[in-house]
């Protein structure tokens, strides 16, 4: 029987891949989501924007589940757990939400109402959600990344998203999800902060760690602190976006076997380092996309080629693949 993501893990962590519904309906990756995997993040299908369609007159959200609905469905047929990504990003607000002109108070009903309305449809189906994304500021002397829901619900609009969550539905895992965090000292202090915080009202469950990185920064050690300092407070871990960049320095016009294999011992030392947290902490890895040539991390956004994914464009598994599996 042919050793696989999903075999290697049971029983000890979920393994995550970003899907996308679409692909869900081509061979070549359902096959490899459901055999490789046992746990799918909608890679975008899940964002307020795909789900938030509108505002009718009479002041109601408007919404397309199809595409979550087909997810969830899909990951049930499959046996997949389905990490929820996510209610709340300054990166995916609808139209409709960008140009209200209700008040403020009318505004953070509408995000109440949207929060309750998506945990009440799939109550029972969705095991954990990133309530939040990304609401911390790059900029170590501010707090809060400066967004429309700041703006709107005030500074404390984080607490009320978790504690909007946490009353809709008691039993669904809430996630705090952010990048940078493993050689951003200040920028993960002030998300550690913010956990206690939460803790002290018992609304968070978790924390992700994008793990947006590079074949050759952060180094282990880095890696190893930021997580240690998570894993000092009482929430599940998640690495939660993993991709690992190899041209960085933009020297590489084709991958080559030698900065393949270094991808290959980084990717080992990160599952490395998840792998001795605690078990009752570990939650997931999440890889952010399937293939190559699948990444967000293209030249279009990226300004040069990249190849930080565990398969190839052939959906073929690389040396990353079997870092993953040496890790364990
Ligand atoms: C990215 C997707 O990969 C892209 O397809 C989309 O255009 C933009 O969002 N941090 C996150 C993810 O939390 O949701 C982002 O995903 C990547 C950065």
């Amino acid at each position: 029987e042919d050793v696989t993501l999903k075999s290697a893990t049971e029983n000890n962590f979920f393994v995550g891949v970003a899907v996308s519904e679409a692909r869900t309906n081509i061979a070549a990756y359902d096959q490899l989501y459901t055999t490789e995997f046992s746990s799918i993040t909608a890679e975008n299908d899940m964002k307020m924007a795909s789900i938030f369609t509108g505002i009718d007159g009479s002041g109601n959200i408007i919404y397309d589940w199809s595409k979550i609905d087909a997810l969830i469905d899909y990951a049930e047929d499959n046996n997949l757990n389905v990490h929820g990504h996510t209610l709340i990003w300054h990166r995916s607000i609808p139209e409709a939400l960008e140009n209200f002109t209700g008040t403020d108070q009318e505004f953070e009903d509408l995000i109440e109402q949207y929060i309750t309305d998506v945990f009440t449809r799939y109550q029972g189906r969705i095991n954990s959600w990133d309530v939040v994304n990304e609401a911390i500021d790059d900029d170590a002397s501010i707090q809060w990344r400066n967004t429309l829901f700041l703006q709107r619900m005030g500074d404390n609009y984080v607490e009320k998203c978790f504690a909007f969550a946490r009353a809709a539905d008691p039993n669904v895992k809430l996630f705090y999800n952010d990048y940078n965090m493993t050689f951003d000292g200040t920028k993960r202090g002030k998300v550690l902060d913010m956990v206690d915080d939460l803790l002290a009202s018992d609304l968070i469950d978790g924390v992700g760690y994008q793990m947006h990185i590079d074949y050759n920064f952060p180094t282990k050690e880095e890696i190893q602190q930021a997580t240690d300092e998570l894993v000092a407070k009482d929430v599940l871990v998640h690495f939660a976006e993993l991709d690992v960049k190899l041209n960085a320095a933009n020297d590489l016009t084709d991958l080559t076997e030698e900065r393949s294999q270094a991808q290959r011992q980084r990717v080992r030392e990160v599952v490395e380092i998840f792998n001795a947290i605690p078990q009752n902490k570990k939650y997931a890895i999440t890889v952010w996309g399937l293939k190559d040539d699948d990444t967000w991390l293209i030249p279009e956004n990226n300004g040069r080629p990249e190849w930080p994914l565990l398969f190839d464009e052939s959906f073929e598994r690389k040396p990353a693949y079997l870092g993953f599996l040496e890790g364990l």
